[in-house]
């Protein structure tokens, strides 16, 4: 099971309480370290984001590039229920 960003020591419920606080990723990761380092927590923290859940399954790799690519466009702006990989803004 995958509960924390490894490179940084922060689970996923302590983020958790930190996003119920108003904090989004870029600020997650402001304060935290969590996922700017090997980046393979993206995935975990993108959908702990959206569903709540702190304890996850490790993910298919089909499922790994949606949440992944939905992490990253959180961190450059985008929304995080914008369609993965697509910028509202630009519709690219
Ligand atoms: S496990 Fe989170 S940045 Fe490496």
């Amino acid at each position: 099971m995958i509960d924390r960003c490894i490179c940084h020591e922060v689970t996923f419920a302590a983020l958790r309480s930190l996003a119920e606080g108003g904090a989004d990723l870029p600020e997650l990761q402001r304060r935290t370290g969590c996922g700017s380092s090997c980046g393979l927590c993206l995935a975990y923290l993108a959908r702990m984001l959206a569903t709540g859940e702190t304890t996850q399954r490790v993910m298919s790799d089909a499922d790994a590039r949606v949440w992944t690519a939905r992490a990253l466009d959180a961190i450059r702006g985008a929304p995080m229920n914008a369609a993965p990989g697509k910028n509202p803004r630009s519709g690219a």
